[in-house]
């Protein structure tokens, strides 16, 4: 299957702010750490990968921490993130891109990741299409996303997003992700996050009642495993 030619918009940063960047790297610390903590895959030293939606670069150098991959490709279509990607990198076996398309990439990564990207993605069969198309056969895709319809909280991050940052939002449900990736190829499964560290008190944030920030990383939010058959 070929993925589709992209000509995507390229922004500087994703927030407007660029400093948020760095605060959402420093918040999503603990959470990448439970992505690499709820994969089967142990050792990756012979594994290629791919972050797409890789800002700052931060998921793949804990990636690379905690289990040492290969190669890895980071792509993202905020300009100045990736410069900063790139100049963060220091001697990891890592490239990092703004051509989102991934032409040239047909077969080419075991593991693909995107965390909280898929929501902002205008054409998701497209993008489903895409990374079957760049993953091996046997190759895994996990997308991580508590940003849908499922989520309670959803009408008001919607207009978070749309304010603060320079992409749009899609309104899509956790069985409307499923079902475009289905389509595309994939054998798809899927868990709850359940997060199980602590999450800190931020009414300033994105979730001023607390419990609702509680039960997102429980329950709104979601790992999917899609595997290239
Ligand atoms: C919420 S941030 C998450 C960043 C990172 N994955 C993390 O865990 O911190 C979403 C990222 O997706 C990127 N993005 C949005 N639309 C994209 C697209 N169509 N293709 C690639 N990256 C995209 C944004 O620029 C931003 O860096």
């Amino acid at each position: 299957m070929q993925p589709v030619p992209t000509s995507q918009k390229l922004i500087p940063t994703w927030y407007v702010d660029p400093a948020d960047e760095q605060h959402m790297a420093e918040g999503h610390a603990p959470i990448w750490r439970h992505i690499v903590a709820l994969m089967p895959e142990g050792d990756l030293s012979t594994r290629t990968v791919l972050d797409f939606g890789c800002n700052q670069g931060g998921f793949l150098r804990q990636l690379h921490a905690l289990r040492p991959f290969s190669r890895a490709l980071g792509v993202d279509i905020a300009e100045q993130s990736v410069q900063r990607a790139e100049a963060l990198k220091g001697a990891l076996p890592v490239q990092h891109t703004t051509d989102v398309g991934l032409a040239g990439w047909t077969d080419h990564f075991d593991l693909a990741f995107s965390h909280e990207v898929i929501y902002l993605i205008e054409d998701i069969q497209a993008h489903a299409r895409t990374l079957f198309d760049v993953l091996r056969p046997g190759g895994v895709y996990y997308a991580i996303t508590g940003c849908h319809t499922d989520n309670p909280q959803w009408p008001r991050w919607r207009q978070i997003v749309a304010e603060r940052t320079h992409t749009d939002v899609q309104d899509r449900s956790v069985s409307d992700y499923a079902q475009a990736f289905e389509r595309a190829g994939f054998a798809v499964t899927a868990r709850l996050f359940e997060y199980p560290g602590f999450v800190p008190y931020a009414p300033d944030g994105w979730s001023p009642d607390f419990y609702q920030a509680l039960a997102y990383y429980t329950r709104s939010k979601v790992m999917f495993r899609l595997v290239k058959r």
